[in-house]
């Protein structure tokens, strides 16, 4: 049995026979999400076969299912970034597992640079479009069972879902702007000229996650939501050198908003 059924089976025996609604997956520092979640069901990494074990400060290591605005979630605190060494595969098998698991709605949530000059330690930015300049691809290799080849990812990010999260955040008074997610590699953050490349190139904040996710998702016919918060000015827009402790603080201050505006979207689809 191939990767992505072993580990599907895994979680399945814990779902108690019921398909979670939405899968929500948790940036750096984002885990506070989980708190708003009535937790039925938590499923360490180390009990799903395939799952590493996260080294990253901030990032937890296990799948939380349970309710949240009235729905039922999956939501996956804890990523295998390529920064770490994880292949691309490797990367998007929490995605193609809830695809198996036949979840069809996806969020995806990360910490990021701020590339367009308005924005600030906390601005919550819904992703319109992304580049990705990772270099990698999930989809490179064989064509996996119910995945296309060739996905379009002319609306990548779902229209519909995009305009529910545009009225949660308007109901919530909740801030909220929209733009293009660049992702790159890391782990290094971006140099001054490769951020003000990014502006360039029209993107409006930076990271390492997300765009392979997206790209498994699509390619498995999941909609997908995005939202990225930007926990710092992009790299030589300041004078404050970047860290990750501060990306992280920022993410667990601002992220309890970004938390409230997920649930208000849940809530509405
Ligand atoms: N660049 C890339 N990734 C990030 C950043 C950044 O400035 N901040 C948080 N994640």
């Amino acid at each position: 049995m191939n990767d992505v059924l072993l580990a599907r089976d895994a979680v399945r025996e814990r779902l108690g026979g019921r398909t979670p609604a939405v899968a929500i997956i948790l940036g750096s520092g984002l885990g506070g999400l989980t708190d708003r979640i009535e937790a039925t069901v938590r499923i360490p990494y180390g009990d799903i076969p395939g799952f590493h074990v996260p080294k990253v400060e901030g990032h937890k290591g296990e799948l939380v299912i349970g309710t949240l605005g009235g729905k039922m979630v999956l939501a996956q605190s804890g990523r295998f970034h390529m920064y770490e060494g994880y292949s691309a595969d490797e990367n998007v098998l929490p995605v193609r597992v809830f695809g198996a698991l036949g979840i069809r709605t996806l969020i995806v949530t990360n910490a990021a640079g701020g590339v367009r000059r308005s924005y600030g330690h906390g601005t919550i930015m819904l992703i319109a479009d992304h580049l990705n300049l990772t270099g990698r691809n999930p989809l490179v290799g064989h064509q996996r069972p119910g995945e296309e080849r060739f996905p379009d990812l002319s609306e990548a990010y779902d229209g519909a879902l995009r305009q529910a999260a545009r009225d949660a955040a308007g109901r919530l008074d909740i801030p909220l702007e929209e733009g293009v997610y660049a992702a790159l590699l890391g782990p290094s953050y971006e140099t001054p000229a490769e951020v003000r490349m990014l502006e360039r190139l029209g993107a409006d904040a930076v990271g390492m996650s997300t765009a392979p996710e997206v790209i498994a998702a699509r390619a498995l016919g999941i909609r997908c939501l995005g939202f990225s918060l930007v926990t710092n000015p992009g790299a030589g827009y300041t004078s404050t050198p970047l860290a990750h402790k501060d990306v992280m603080e920022i993410a667990g201050r601002a992220g309890k908003e970004l938390a409230r505006l997920v649930e208000g979207v849940v809530a509405a689809l």
